[in-house]
């Protein structure tokens, strides 16, 4: 059966950095919805035209609108063995529909790890955060720096800043996900999926906690 984990964490948690290197490691495929959001704003696509001042205020894109944009990536043919999904679901509604379409798949939410990681960190990381144009590989100019300052070590794109990554942005998505994310802590505790990992030790540690509990389950 195909096996699907949900990473869920703060702005700035490691969500990213852990899910490139997790779905390496097991081979699965990592649905980062915030990427997917990216992707379409730099096509210029209607999605992308829709989710553009959201993405700029640190708000949440309409459930309607993310859920079938993660539908339509859940139902490609590279997802058949399962996925890593990464910043979606982000609200209880959003989580309701991913344990429908997965149903419908004959599948479901395996493990949701939590990356746990204090507001005060979460803004040093995210001002310090250069992400690749390419494929969202996330480095930091202190805690986890490229070899050549402004290329990605892995597939020599460039580096950018986030335009989200601006302080007062970013402490508005830090306000959003304790509004209307942070609840999905009971809603997955609830059901037994959730596992909390520290995500203030260095990337490879939680990295070994992180494999520890997807092992475990
Ligand atoms: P999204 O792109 O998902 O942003 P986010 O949740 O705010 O998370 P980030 O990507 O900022 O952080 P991350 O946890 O991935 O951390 P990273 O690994 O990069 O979403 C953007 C926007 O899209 C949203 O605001 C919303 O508008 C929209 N959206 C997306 N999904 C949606 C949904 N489901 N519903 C509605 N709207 C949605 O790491 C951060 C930095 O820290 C990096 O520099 C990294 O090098 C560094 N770092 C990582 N780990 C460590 C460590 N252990 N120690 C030291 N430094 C570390
Ligand atoms: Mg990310």
């Amino acid at each position: 059966m195909a096996k699907f984990y949900v990473l869920i964490g703060p702005p700035g948690a490691g969500k990213g950095t852990q899910a490139k290197i997790i779905a390496e490691k097991y081979g699965l495929v990592h649905i980062s919805s915030g990427d997917l959001f990216r992707e379409n704003l730099k096509n210029e696509t209607e999605l992308g035209k829709l989710a553009q001042g959201f993405m700029a205020r640190g708000e949440l894109v309409p459930d309607d609108v993310t859920i079938g944009m993660v539908r339509d990536r859940i139902s490609r043919p590279d997802c058949k063995n399962g996925a890593l999904l990464d910043g979606f679901p982000r609200t209880p509604a959003q989580a309701d529909a991913l344990a429908v379409m997965l149903k419908e798949f004959d599948s479901k939410v395996e493990l949701v790890p939590l990356i746990d990681v204090p507001a005060q960190t979460l803004i040093d990381r995210l001002s310090g955060r250069w992400s690749c144009r390419a494929q969202g590989h996330v480095f930091h100019e202190k805690f986890n720096p490229p070899q050549v300052a402004g290329i990605c070590d892995i597939d020599g794109s460039e580096l950018y800043q986030r335009e989200d990554d601006q302080r007062s942005t970013v402490e508005n998505r830090i306000k959003v996900y304790t509004q209307q994310t942070a609840p999905l802590i009971e809603y997955y505790q609830s059901r037994n999926l959730l596992v909390t990992v520290d995500g203030t030790k260095p990337i490879d540690e939680v990295s070994a906690d992180l494999q520890a509990a997807i092992e475990k389950a």
